[in-house]
């Protein structure tokens, strides 16, 4: 494991604000004391990972009783984990269909609660309470009356039309897109405002007017022209959709939650009361750039699947974006093959800290995966039934428990240039702090128990695996030996 001096830092922080009293931020996403640093430290359960050992190392790992898996190490930092043949082209299919059947959406991006926005909120924000600012209802209603094709996102002529504070003079639409995702009020940078959007620029006028004179005297001094060249496109381009594995008919997407309790040897209640699957489709030109699926465990804010089920929220749907996403592990399963494009980037995979290739990153927009894909240290071609793990966090070596985000998990996919591109990701998601994701498993455990009683692998398990953790990787073979499955 690398500790990079951000680590470190992280690390003198977190002791630190165990002195600090922290202020309760919100009603609603609190901020958790005992979050910062990482997580409490009594467990009875260690989150198994597994060692990559070096790139190249191959292991196979028994998925199903009897079958088995080749598993090459792809990148030691963070621990990635390539895995042909994961599904088979009938069940990349299954899923297609079932997200096909579902209807797909175009994907927005998160608007994650981190330290920076809550900064914004205290120094940009009014005394009016946080839950009338964020009421869904109100921001819904003076949508509409703004949304003249009823989509439910304002693109920039209806913003033009009906927001005063974003008007100004020579303000043309495609100016205000630009504008709206430099001045940060288009928050998931797709040229629109939805309804979670909208408060932002309705609401602070004064300073709002002040960022938006200054943005058009930068504009007009030219540096419009320079900021459209480096502007590298939408953060996200793609369709998606989320499949539960609960409707009774969808025995295949519980033997796949299966296969991965198998997979990632964790304990199945953790899997099980993930999220479910995410089926997403990219069409040419369609792209993700680099990104983090997960948030550090230093921002004191909840993590979002355990505050929903805990109800330490209001139930409004604004909480989600308070919340941080803590998810330990991605598996990523391409469903097809793609013609020209399309890979899943790893910037920094394996890029040791401080070395000149690492610097080199900086001179250009390495998040930027429509331009620099191929710049990045680890580009993974789109293979169908090919699974990619790997693992955004580290586990604390003290409590066996989460840790740190690891900064290297920092990926995207890449720009399609002919075909289309569909994937699926399962998120396996762990509260750092151990009390909280026992508590939130606990409050399914009816839920659980039904699902255990369904699902055949856990049948075939001899007694009770919930806690009965194995310690390292149980080495089911390893490479070099010739007579693997
Ligand atoms: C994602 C993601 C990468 C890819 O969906 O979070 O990072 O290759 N996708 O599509
Ligand atoms: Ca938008
Ligand atoms: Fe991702």
């Amino acid at each position: 494991m690398e500790w990079t001096e951000e680590h470190i830092l992280v690390l003198v922080l977190g002791i630190l604000c165990r002195f600090v009293v922290v202020i309760r931020g919100f009603d609603n996403c609190l901020r958790l004391d005992d979050s910062i640093g990482g997580g409490d430290s009594t467990t009875d359960s260690n989150l198994f990972q597994y060692d990559p050992v070096e790139i190249g190392h191959v292991r196979f790992a028994e998925i199903e009783p009897g079958r088995y898996v080749r598993m090459k190490t792809l990148a030691v930092d963070p621990p990635i984990f390539e895995i042909p043949n994961f599904l088979s082209d009938s069940e990349c299919e299954y899923i297609k269909e079932l997200a096909i059947e579902d209807g797909l959406e175009i994907s927005r991006i998160a608007y994650k609660g981190s330290s920076t926005n809550t900064q914004e909120d205290a120094t940009r924000g009014t005394n009016s309470s946080l839950h009338s600012r964020f009421n869904d209802t109100i921001w819904k209603e003076k949508l509409v009356a703004c949304d003249k094709d009823d989509d439910e996102l304002l693109d920039p002529e209806e913003a033009l039309a009906c927001l005063p504070n974003l008007r100004a003079e020579n303000v043309t639409a495609a100016m205000l897109s630009l504008m709206l995702m430099d001045l940060e009020l288009d928050r998931d940078s797709d040229g629109r405002i939805g309804p979670k959007e909208l408060w932002r620029t309705a609401e602070w006028t004064p300073m709002l007017a002040e960022e938006v004179r200054e943005w058009i005297r930068r504009w007009d001094g030219g540096e419009g022209e320079r900021f459209v060249k480096r502007w590298k496109g939408q953060t996200r381009i793609s369709d998606q959709t989320w499949l539960s594995a609960l409707p009774e008919d969808r025995h295949f997407l519980r033997e796949l939650q299966d296969r991965v309790v198998a997979l990632t040897k964790l304990p199945p209640e953790i899997v099980y009361t993930s999220e479910p699957m995410q089926v997403v489709r990219y069409r040419p030109g369609g792209h993700y750039h680099a990104h983090y699926d997960t948030d550090d465990v230093t921002s004191g804010l909840e993590c979002r699947h355990t505050a929903i089920s805990l109800n330490t929220s209001s139930g409004d749907e604004f909480v989600e974006d308070r919340c941080r996403l803590c998810r330990m592990i991605t598996i990523l399963y391409y469903l097809n093959d793609v013609v020209d494009g399309g890979e899943t980037a790893f910037p920094f995979a394996d890029l040791e800290y401080g070395s000149p290739e690492y610097e080199a990153k900086f001179d250009y927009d390495y998040t930027d995966l429509k331009h620099h894909c191929y710049d990045s240290n680890l580009v993974i071609q789109a293979k169908r039934g090919t699974a990619v793990l790997w693992y955004s966090h580290y586990t604390n070596p003290e409590t066996g428990w989460m840790g740190p985000k690891r900064l290297h998990s920092l990926h995207g996919g890449c720009e399609v240039n002919r075909g289309v591109k569909w994937i699926a990701n399962t998120w396996i998601s762990v509260d750092d702090v151990y009390s909280r994701q026992r508590q939130y498993m606990d409050s399914l455990d009816s839920f659980l128990a039904e699902r255990a009683a369904n699902s055949k692998r856990i049948k075939c398990l001899e007694g009770d695996t919930r806690w009965d953790r194995r310690k390292g990787d149980s080495g089911l073979r390893s490479a070099g030996h010739s007579n693997s499955p």
